[in-house]
């Protein structure tokens, strides 16, 4: 790509889900993306827009020497472990790459006068969500992770403030609820490898390519006693970082901010969402509770309006499942629950 006088922003991870849509979202609004990333879960076919260094944010020579080439004065870090059941079994590897990776990333950013920083954080901050079971949940409620992924987001949240603080660096890290959907293009979409997210198995499930899902927990102190949980859609969020990248904020400063809906779907309302979108209903069983789990995870999005003057514009979820079945059925890379053909990604 062409990068004329495009501004350059490091996207770490962008050859996952989020960043691969953000790195979208970013050339559509004239920067010039460079993904950084190990491809340890991401996809090569996944970066289309910008440039692409193959590396680990651990290694903070070679986040610097990207930079450099570059000449990026923003970063936006998506990269790093995901899966919070793996997490409770390996927590090192998720401190020494959540963490220590951000760490290394930091050092880089800070020799080579970064000023901008958007970061990845997550719902998993607030474990239990806190307060009454289905309130909404504000920035400022309390923090406590439920779980070691939880507890790599929160470490990495206070370490970007504190150098912030140090340094001048700003920073907004985003605190996502649920990210779903595809971009309606088809040419990127969710393929997370194992896949434990509740729309892509539910879809699966009713495309007869997975096995049944299973509604953890029926009896929850909800309206339909299913769990509650705030759905954003994959472009709403990419717009979110676009957003958080461009906020005035003066050298110093460091914000942490939801981002979801604010309205929450329970797991049976995307059942019947998804069995609507495919035209049969989704095979499924009820099963006993997951431990650990709330019964509600929604945003209290309105500081989201406030700071970066961003909504949600197409996370209604009749749109994030239609776009995500769409997807779904046509991956465009990913080995997958299906595909035998679909691992095109270049050995690393
Ligand atoms: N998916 C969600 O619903 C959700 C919710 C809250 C927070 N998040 C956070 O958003 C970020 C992106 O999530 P995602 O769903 O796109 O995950 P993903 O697994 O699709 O993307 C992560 C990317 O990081 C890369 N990566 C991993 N370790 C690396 C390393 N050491 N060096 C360089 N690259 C590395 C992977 O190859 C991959 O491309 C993560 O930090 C995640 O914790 C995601």
């Amino acid at each position: 790509m062409d990068r004329g006088s495009k501004p350059a922003v490091l996207v770490t991870g962008g050859a996952g889900y989020i960043g691969a849509h953000t790195a979208k979202a970013l050339s559509e609004r004239g920067y010039f993306p460079v993904v950084f990333d190990s491809l340890s879960s991401g996809f090569r076919e996944a970066v289309r827009w910008g440039a692409f260094v193959h590396g680990d944010i651990r290694d903070a020579r070679a986040v610097a020497d990207a930079l450099d080439e570059y000449g990026a004065k923003s970063v936006i870090h998506f990269a790093g472990l995901i899966e919070v059941g793996r997490s409770v079994v390996q927590p090192d590897l998720f401190w020494e790459i959540n963490v220590a990776g951000t760490v290394s990333l930091l050092t880089a950013m800070r020799e080579r006068g970064v000023e901008r920083m958007v970061f990845s954080s997550s719902a998993a901050v607030y474990g239990q969500g806190g307060r009454g079971a289905l309130e909404t949940i504000p920035e400022g409620a309390a923090k406590a992770p439920a779980s070691p992924y939880g507890d790599t987001k929160l470490a990495c949240e206070w370490m970007i403030e504190a150098q912030c603080r140090a340094y001048g660096l700003s920073a907004v890290a985003l605190r996502y609820f649920n990210a779903a959907g595809a971009d309606p293009s088809g040419l990127i979409g969710e393929a997370h490898e194992p896949e434990t997210h509740l729309i892509p198995l539910a879809i699966a499930a009713a495309l007869g390519e997975a096995k049944p899902l299973t509604v953890f927990g029926d009896d929850f102190d909800t309206p339909d006693g299913t769990c509650l949980r705030d759905y954003i859609h994959v472009n709403d969020l990419a717009a979110a970082h676009v957003a958080a990248l461009e906020v005035e904020l003066p050298a110093g400063a460091f914000e942490a901010v939801n981002v979801g809906t604010g309205k929450g779907n329970s797991v049976r309302e995307v059942v019947d969402a998804v069995g609507r979108a495919a035209g049969r209903p989704v095979p499924h069983s009820v099963g006993a509770r997951r431990a650990g789990d709330p019964p509600s995870l929604v945003a209290d999005a309105s500081r989201a309006k406030e700071l970066l003057g961003w909504e949600p514009v197409c996370s209604d979820l009749d749109r994030i499942v239609a776009d995500a079945l769409r997807w779904e059925a046509q991956p465009a890379y990913g080995s997958g629950r299906r595909a035998t053909d679909r691992k095109a990604q270049p050995a690393s």
